[in-house]
């Protein structure tokens, strides 16, 4: 009986100190993606758009996307067999159902358990969080696409896409 006790004693005090390093702004650090890195993955999924954080989507959604690649989002992205591989088992490994991050955990727990969605943009958690950007913004020259991140989001690249980091271009 005395470990369960330990237990909840250990939640409780890292519980209560998430929430006093909340006061202090730390809490928006812990929202920011998990940084993993992968030089394949940076090499060849950076150059038409930026490299999508891996806890961004489930694991699910990256193996059907890397499946794919021939065809990709109406471009032929495909790789050799073993760099193919490679970069699947990087993104699984930190995708948002594996990778521990808060964010990541809310992105996987807002994908309905049958659906596997390609697009980040396509999640409900993505549209929640965008419900207040009207439709021509999106459109504008400079956005162009939900899929531009960095477009508004100026440290996407660093996987922060904290408010204080968001600016809509005119
Ligand atoms: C030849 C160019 C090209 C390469 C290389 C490429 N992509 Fe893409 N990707 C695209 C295009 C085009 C889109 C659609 C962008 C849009 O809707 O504005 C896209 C969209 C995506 C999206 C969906 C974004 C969203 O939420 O709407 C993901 C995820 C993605 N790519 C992952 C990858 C990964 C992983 C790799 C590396 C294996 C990769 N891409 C390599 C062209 C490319
Ligand atoms: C047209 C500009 C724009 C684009 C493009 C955009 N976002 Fe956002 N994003 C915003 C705004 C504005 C907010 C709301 C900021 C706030 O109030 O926290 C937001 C909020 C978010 C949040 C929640 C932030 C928080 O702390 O609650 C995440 C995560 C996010 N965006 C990820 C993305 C990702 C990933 C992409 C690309 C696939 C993307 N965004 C594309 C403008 C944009």
């Amino acid at each position: 009986m005395k470990r369960p006790m330990q237990i909840a004693v250990l939640v409780f005090t890292v519980g209560a100190t998430g929430g006093l390093l909340a006061s202090g702004g730390e809490k928006e650090g812990s929202k920011i993606l998990t940084q993993a890195s992968n030089a394949k993955w940076q090499a060849e999924c950076a150059s038409c758009h930026m490299a999508y954080q891996p806890g961004l989507l489930p694991e699910r959604s990256w193996r059907k996307l890397m499946a794919g690649l021939d065809k990709h989002f109406g471009e032929n992205a495909s790789l050799d067999p073993a760099t193919a591989e490679e970069i699947t088992r990087f993104l699984a490994a930190n995708s948002a159902d594996r990778s521990g991050n808060r964010r990541s955990a809310r992105i996987a727990a807002s994908i309905p358990a049958a659906a596997v969605p390609l697009r980040i943009s396509e999640t409900a958690y993505f549209r929640r969080k965008h419900d207040e950007i009207a439709s021509d913004i999106w459109r504008r020259a400079k956005v162009g696409s939900p899929a531009n991140c960095q477009a508004c989001h100026q440290a996407a690249e660093k996987g922060d896409y904290s408010e204080r980091n968001v600016k809509i271009p005119r």
